[in-house]
C-alpha cells in the first residue's frame, strides 16, 4: 500500500511516498482504509522536530515513527476476532498522536484508541480535521479552563485551523468572543460567530480598555507577560504553543497569581478523555453549531505541496490531504 514516511527531520522534502505491507488487523484492532487526513500546524511543527524539548517526545535523533500523520477519515474494513465496539463498513475519524501513521492507504488501530463515528452530515475530508481544531479547542475551553456564558473570551489566531473552531465553540459556550486575526481573515471570523474582531496589523488588543475572562494565543505570538496586561484580575491566559516559558509561567502562576497561564498537551490526554471529547463535539456537528473550515485540499501523492503550504502560514482553517481507492467512499456531506 502507498504511505508517506519521513526517516529524518527537516524540510517537507524529507517526506517521500512509499510502497509498504497492508498492516493485518490483530485480535483488539480494527483495520481502516483512509480516504482523507489533515496537514495542521502540529504535523508541521513535529516534521521539524526544532525544539529539544518535542524531540524528547518523538525521538532524539529521528522519528521513532516513520510513517507520518496524526489525523484519519475513513472506513471500517475488518475487525479482529475480539472487537466489541466496532462493525465493518462503518464511518470513523480520529487521530494517532504520537503514534502517527496515517498518512497511508490502511491503518491498523486497538478498538479503544482515539476513534469516533463521522457524523451523518459530514464528509471524509469534513471529519479528518476535527481530532485536531475542534478536539484541541474542546479541551482547552471545557476542561483547561471552563467557559461559562457572559465571559469575554479573546481568540488570538482566530482564522486558522484552531481558530475557527475555537471561535464556534466559545459561542456555543455562551461566550462574548473577540476574534484576531489579518486582512480578509476576519470575515471568515465574522462568520463563525465572533461578536468583535481586531486586525493585529493594526491594533494592538493589550493596549486597550477591555479585559477578558480568557485569552487563547492561538498564534503562539502573545507572551504571557503582555498578556496579562488585558486579563481580568482573575482571568486565564491559554497556550497550545509548548515552550520552557509557558511551563514556567504555568507553574509561577499556580501558586503566585490570581492570572493564570495554562499549557495542555491534547494529543497526550488519554485515549478515553480524547473519545469523550470527540463525542461533545460530534453531537454539536449534528446540531449545526460547529462544522469544519477548508482552506485546501491535496492528493497524497502532493503530501510535500500541503506541508509547504501549511508551514508558509496564512491558512484558513484547515488543510486536508485525501487518498483515492477503488472502492467507492461514502457520499460527500450534503
Ligand atoms: N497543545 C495542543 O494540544 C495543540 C494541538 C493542536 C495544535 N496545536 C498548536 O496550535 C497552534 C495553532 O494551530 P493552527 O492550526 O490554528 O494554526 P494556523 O491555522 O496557522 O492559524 C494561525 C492563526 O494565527 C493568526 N496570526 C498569525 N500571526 C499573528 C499575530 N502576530 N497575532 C495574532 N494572530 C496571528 C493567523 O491569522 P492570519 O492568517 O490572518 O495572519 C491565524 O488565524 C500551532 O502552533 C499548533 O502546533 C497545539
Amino acid at each position: 500500500m502507498k504511505a508517506v514516511a519521513a526517516h529524518k527531520y527537516g524540510s517537507p522534502d524529507v517526506l517521500n511516498l512509499v510502497e509498504i505491507a497492508k498492516p493485518l488487523p490483530a485480535e483488539n484492532e480494527i483495520l481502516i482504509r483512509v480516504y482523507a487526513n489533515g496537514v495542521s500546524k502540529a504535523d508541521v511543527a513535529m516534521r521539524r522536530a526544532d525544539t529539544l524539548l518535542s524531540r524528547l517526545f518523538l525521538g532524539l535523533t529521528k522519528p521513532k515513527a516513520s510513517i507520518t500523520g496524526t489525523l484519519f477519515a475513513g472506513k471500517i474494513e475488518a475487525v479482529g476476532s475480539a472487537v466489541t465496539q466496532w462493525q465493518v463498513g462503518e464511518d470513523v475519524f480520529g487521530e494517532t498522536a504520537t503514534d502517527f501513521g496515517t498518512n497511508a492507504e490502511y491503518l491498523a488501530l486497538k478498538e479503544t484508541a482515539t476513534i469516533a463515528r463521522i457524523p451523518a452530515n459530514m464528509s471524509y475530508e469534513e471529519a479528518a480535521p476535527i481530532a485536531d481544531g475542534a478536539i484541541t479547542v474542546h479541551n482547552f475551553l471545557t476542561r483547561v479552563v471552563e467557559v461559562k456564558p457572559g465571559m469575554k473570551v479573546l481568540i488570538n489566531g482566530a482564522s486558522g485551523g484552531l481558530g475557527t473552531s475555537a471561535v464556534q465553540l466559545a459561542k456555543h459556550l455562551g461566550a462574548e468572543v473577540t476574534g484576531v486575526a489579518s486582512g480578509d481573515n476576519l470575515d471568515l471570523v465574522t462568520q463563525m460567530g465572533a461578536d468583535h474582531v481586531i486586525d493585529y496589523r493594526t491594533t494592538d488588543f493589550t493596549k486597550g480598555n477591555v479585559k477578558y475572562d480568557v485569552i487563547f494565543d492561538l498564534a503562539g505570538k502573545l507572551p504571557f507577560g503582555k498578556a496579562k496586561r488585558a486579563l481580568t484580575a482573575d482571568g486565564t491566559y491559554l497556550s497550545p504553543v509548548m515552550g520552557l516559558p509557558v511551563l514556567i509561567q504555568m507553574m509561577w502562576t499556580q501558586r503566585f497569581s490570581r492570572q493564570k497561564a495554562k499549557f495542555s498537551a491534547t494529543g497526550l490526554l488519554p485515549h478515553d478523555q480524547l473519545r469523550e471529547g470527540l463525542k461533545d463535539i460530534t453531537a454539536l456537528i449534528e446540531a449545526g453549531k460547529m462544522w469544519t473550515v477548508i482552506d485546501r485540499t491535496f492528493p497524497i501523492e502532493q503530501i510535500r505541496d500541503a506541508h509547504r503550504f501549511v508551514e508558509k502560514g496564512g491558512k484558513r482553517g484547515n488543510v486536508v490531504v485525501t487518498i483515492d481507492h477503488a472502492e467507492p467512499a461514502r457520499a460527500a456531506a450534503e
